[in-house]
This record gives structure tokens, C-alpha cells and sequence, in this order.
């Protein structure tokens, strides 16, 4: 692909204040690494103040309302998070999609939301255990991409995250093999959606990535990142992940 490589991390129910000192060690371990471009979602309470000491790296947040303003207690818009620093925000994450109940179409308003603010998105997908087991993943993962997309698209602001809900937090990846046909497959669905701007749009790989195991996943093709969970809560795991982008 004609961008750089991507490497988000998603820090989850995850921070405080104190933290702004591992944003730091994040910012100043990666400020040379020009090829590269990487971003941190910090819980909504903390996008203000990292935003402000983020150096190079971009500030997302991990979720946003669909609607613009409104009686919606505890959610926040797109133009919120956009004043408090965020450039992007990631929906559609599995977490929310099985504990707040979010559909493909929820997921899909919420990225037009996001665009339509000027904001950035990073759309969720993937399969849970028993969809793998069923041999159906790739038609399962390939039809909730489609279904969670806006109806226009382009790589200036849409990124895509396949993430195996099975791999999430748990050590196990899937076979380099298997990762690269699902990434294959989701470009497909892409420019099938939405023509030649689907083929710029960056795909990351999401799901136990490690400082041991990021370098042979960020070689597969179609590959455009990763969205880093765990291991990007601290900067001695999420240094190494940054360092092994092609
Ligand atoms: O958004 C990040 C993913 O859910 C991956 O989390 O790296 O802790 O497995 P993980």
C-alpha cells in the first residue's frame, strides 16, 4: 500500500493521569520512526491531556454517539471528542458490538458521525470462536464489514480493524495464513463498496499483538497495522511493536 504502516493502540477501561508519562515514552521512542504512524485511544477522560503532550502521535478516542447532540445521558458526539483533541475514533469494537449491544448499523452511523465532524474512523470486525470453527468466518467477517460501512468511503479518514474476537486478549493468533485470506477477502469487500477508494484503505490486524509476533504479522500482505490492545499499555511492549513495521 501507498501509506504508511499504522499501529493504534487501544488502552481500553485502561488509565489516568499518571499515565501521561508512558504517552511521553511512547511519543519521544517513536518520534524517528518516519515510516511509521501511530496513534494511542485512551478512555474519553484522558483525550484532553494527551492531546496536549502527544507529540507525533495521533489522539483517538474508542467509541462515539451516532448523533450530533441530544438526550443521549453518557454519550459523547463526534464534534465533542474532536474539541478534547481526538482525530479519530475506533467503532464497531467487539467489546462494545457483545456489551453495549451495537449492530453493523449503529457502527456504520457512527463512522459517517465521525466523518461528518472531520473526525477519522476506524471500523471494527471479526469473528468469534464458534463462527471460525463453523468454516464460515470469512463470509461472516466480509458481511458485517459491508454492513458496517458508511455508503461512501475513502482512505483519507476510513481505516478497517479485523480483529478475531477469539484472539483478543488471550495469547492466540491466527495462522499468518489465515490472516492474510481474511485480509484479502476484506480489500475484496472494500472495492466492491466502495470502488478504486477502497483500495487505499489501510486494514490493521488486531488481536494479541506482541513485541514477539508483530513483525511476521505486519509482513502479511494487505496488512496496513495494528490495533494493540494490551501490550500497548506500556511502552517497553509497544516500542518493539512500532520498531517491527516494514
Ligand atoms: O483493540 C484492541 C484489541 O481488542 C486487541 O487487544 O491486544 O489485548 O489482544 P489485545
Amino acid at each position: 500500500s501507498q501509506h504508511k504502516s499504522y499501529i493504534v493502540g487501544n488502552w481500553k477501561m485502561n488509565g489516568y493521569q499518571a499515565d501521561i508519562s508512558k504517552l511521553q515514552a511512547i511519543a519521544d521512542g517513536s518520534g524517528s520512526d518516519a515510516g511509521v504512524e501511530v496513534a494511542i485511544c485512551p478512555p474519553a477522560t484522558l483525550i484532553a491531556a494527551f492531546a496536549q503532550r502527544a507529540g507525533g502521535v495521533r489522539i483517538g478516542a474508542q467509541d462515539c454517539h451516532a448523533k450530533s447532540s441530544g438526550a443521549h445521558t453518557g454519550c459523547l458526539s463526534a464534534a465533542m471528542l474532536k474539541e478534547a483533541g481526538a482525530t479519530f475514533s475506533i467503532v464497531g469494537h467487539s467489546e462494545r458490538r457483545a456489551d453495549q449491544g451495537e449492530g453493523d448499523a449503529d457502527v456504520a452511523a457512527k463512522a459517517q458521525a465521525l466523518h461528518e465532524a472531520g473526525l477519522g474512523a476506524i471500523v471494527c470486525v471479526g469473528e468469534t470462536l464458534e463462527q471460525r470453527d463453523s468454516g464460515d468466518a470469512i463470509a461472516m467477517v466480509t458481511a458485517q464489514l459491508a454492513a458496517s460501512l458508511p455508503g461512501a468511503a475513502s482512505a483519507d479518514w476510513l481505516s478497517v480493524a479485523y480483529e478475531p474476537v477469539w484472539a483478543i486478549g488471550t495469547g492466540r493468533v491466527p495462522r499468518s495464513e489465515d490472516i492474510a485470506a481474511m485480509h484479502a477477502a476484506l480489500r475484496a469487500t472494500l472495492t466492491d463498496r466502495l470502488g478504486a477508494a477502497g483500495a487505499g484503505v489501510r486494514i490493521l490486524y488486531g488481536g494479541s499483538v506482541n513485541p514477539g509476533n508483530a513483525a511476521e504479522i505486519l509482513a502479511i500482505p494487505d496488512v496496513g497495522g495494528a490495533l494493540v490492545g494490551g501490550a500497548s499499555l506500556k511502552s517497553e511492549t509497544f516500542l518493539p511493536i512500532i520498531q517491527a513495521a516494514p
